[in-house]
């Protein structure tokens, strides 16, 4: 068995493996309970420690739960909170966060979160301070170890200088990377864990056509404007490339990766062998970015 890569995430007592599962997929495409047991047992045997999900990702949550609940002890559990009747319907009241919070532990079955996330609230909601301190209630009574934010710009830059978080995820790829400038150095500064969220930029550069689905819309164009030219590389060595550049970024800690499919853990997982990107590689892709990139490019949620 490889090991692979552990980082610190920040100030907590968190070692995270670089590459972590990030739960969305399942939930949304709908993966069975087989797959998902297939999925997330391989990467726990094969030294995945990190599982992020949230509460509105469809089934996400029950299929970690019953699939891989009864060896809690491997890993490190990460979920949020905010869209406890779905993500059209956001609800930051302190009583339906701890609902929500509370009902995540059942349906993760464990009596304790590592992580419970805001779910990527407004500023606005931020600075109303009621939803942080939910979390912070939550903290206290040990449903949770940490807290933290998801989200991006302004409000993730607010949620970073508040002081009130352990951790921020966000938005960082070859295709998003407003949070480099905007939201890690402080980040770094005040020593708190960084998840990247969207880590591949969904892949979309595999779409020879505009994609039907809006998630992949706003990347697939980034990309054909950036037109890197290791895009044009074998398959695996571009996202070999893309997942490097993310986890090469200064202060980023972990990287969580959406799949179905369970051989995608190994792939990965061999993809990063190569370690960080050379930092020639790293300057150009940065570079290319501050050429294309227009002021409108912020990071997505
Ligand atoms: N606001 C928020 O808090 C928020 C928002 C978005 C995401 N997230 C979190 O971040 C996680 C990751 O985001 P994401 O899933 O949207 O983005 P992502 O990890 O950048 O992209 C996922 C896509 O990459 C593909 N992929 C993975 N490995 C591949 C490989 N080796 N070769 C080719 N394709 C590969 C997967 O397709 P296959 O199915 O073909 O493997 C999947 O469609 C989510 O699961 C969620 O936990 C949080």
């Amino acid at each position: 068995m490889d090991t692979m890569e552990r980082r610190r995430l920040g100030r907590t007592d968190i070692v995270a493996s670089v590459l972590g599962f990030g739960g969305s997929e399942i939930g949304y495409r709908r993966a069975s309970g087989r797959t998902v047991a297939r999925l997330l047992g391989g990467a726990l045997d094969a030294g995945l420690n990190v599982i992020d999900t949230a509460e509105c990702y469809e089934d996400s949550e029950a299929l970690i739960g019953r699939t891989i609940g009864s060896r809690r002890r491997e890993f490190y559990l990460f979920t949020k909170c905010g869209h406890g009747a779905g993500w059209a319907r956001p609800d930051w009241r302190p009583a339906r966060l701890l609902a929500s919070i509370e009902r995540s532990l059942r349906r993760l079955e464990t009596d304790y979160l590592d992580l419970i996330q805001l779910h990527s609230c407004s500023l606005a909601e931020l600075k109303r301070g009621d939803a942080i301190a939910a979390l912070e209630r939550a903290r206290e009574r040990g449903w949770a170890r940490y807290i933290g934010y998801s989200g991006d710009g302004e409000a993730a830059r607010f949620a970073v200088e508040c002081g009130r978080f352990d951790t921020l995820q966000t938005s960082v790829s070859i295709a998003d990377q407003e949070a480099l400038e905007l939201t890690l150095p402080p980040a770094r500064a005040r020593e708190m864990g960084v998840i990247a969220k969207r880590p591949l930029a969904n892949v979309a550069w595999r779409y020879a056509r505009r994609p039907a689905d809006s998630y992949y819309r706003t990347y697939w164009s980034r990309l054909r404007a950036l037109a890197y030219a290791f895009l044009r590389d074998a398959p695996d060595t571009a996202v070999a490339t893309a997942l490097r550049f993310t986890l090469s970024v200064p202060g980023v800690h972990t990287a969580i990766v959406g799949t179905t499919k369970p051989a995608r853990w190994q792939q990965n997982a061999a993809l990063l062998r190569a370690g960080a990107l050379p930092r020639d590689e790293f300057a150009r892709i940065r570079a290319r970015w501050r050429e294309v990139a227009g002021a409108s490019w912020e990071g997505q949620v």
